[in-house]
């Protein structure tokens, strides 16, 4: 059995001064991922999904439950004890230009965190590790010294992933990333992540409320419903036959083709 990497045990989240009445939006939620898979959170919008993945990479609090990373316990890590751990774990954004600094180049974007973290040297290396990066997500090394506004949608959503990808981290949460874009540049997207996911044997939570994606790049499925799992299961058994009334409804409402295998040839380069 595949090694497991993230485990989160009857978590608990509420918003607000839990005396004064705050809110419960996570009610005991369990999820596991191993090495390498790819899982999807699924479910409407409010239903609990980027509290869940915020939750598991520690930027929100838990009241209650346990959440493991590899075979530390990290529930109650103080920023200080999670330091080590963040660069294991990175997030791409739904918005690359709110994430992304609007003052900096790319080459900064993406070079600052190697030398923060100590991936690279030097500057130097630091520069053939993001050229490398650049290339692998289909990228020009024209982009470098330009601004994040001066990309399209899909370039900027490239960046996002290049940062994230060149941490070397071990788990990516990527919540909505290609919500904003058209359709042919979600497939491109979506293609690039599931090679470097392959590449690199990178472990993923992939958060939509769009089934299609879901179903086009995951292993495992996760369905939630006002801050409850509502089912969980292998993608192709959800798919084909789900067990709860409420996924069948997300399947009825949403159209569903068939995956047609040319939408997921590599991407073109941008
Ligand atoms: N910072 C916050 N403060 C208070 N309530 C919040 C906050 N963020 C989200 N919520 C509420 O928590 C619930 C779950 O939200 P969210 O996790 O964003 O769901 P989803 O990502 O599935 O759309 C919603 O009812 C939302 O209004
Ligand atoms: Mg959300």
């Amino acid at each position: 059995m595949a090694e497991l990497l993230l485990e989160a045990r009857g978590i608990e989240v509420t918003y607000g001064n839990r005396r004064k009445g705050g809110v419960k939006v996570l009610h005991g939620v369990d999820l596991h991922l191993a090495r390498g898979e790819t899982i999807g959170i699924v479910g409407e919008s409010g239903s609990g999904k980027t509290t869940l993945g915020r939750a598991l990479l520690r930027l929100v609090d838990v009241s209650a439950g346990e959440i493991r990373f590899g075979r530390q316990v990290i529930t109650h890590l103080d920023d200080r004890a999670m330091r080590p751990l963040r660069r294991r774990m990175q997030m791409i954004f739904q918005d690359p230009m709110a994430s992304l600094n609007p003052r900096h180049s790319i080459r900064q974007i993406l070079g600052d965190p190697l030398l923060f973290h100590g991936l690279a040297r030097n500057a130097a290396d630091a520069e053939e590790r993001i050229r490398r990066m650049l290339d692998r997500v289909g990228l020009a090394a024209v982009v470098l010294g330009r601004n994040p506004h001066e990309l399209s949608g899909g370039q900027r959503q490239r960046v996002g992933i290049a940062r994230a990808a060149l941490l070397e981290p071990e788990f990516v949460l990527a919540d909505e990333i290609v919500s904003g874009l058209d359709v042919s540049t979600q497939a491109q997207v979506l293609n690039l992540l599931k090679g470097l996911s392959r590449d690199l044997g990178l472990s993923m939570a992939f958060i939509s409320h769009d089934l299609s994606v879901i179903r086009a790049v995951c292993d495992r499925v996760v369905v939630m419903r006002n801050g409850r799992v509502e089912e969980e299961g292998d993608c192709a058994s959800v798919f084909a036959a789900p067990q709860s009334a409420y996924t069948r409804l997300l399947l009825d409402a949403i159209p569903l083709p068939e995956v047609d295998d040319t939408w997921l040839k590599e991407p073109a380069p941008a």
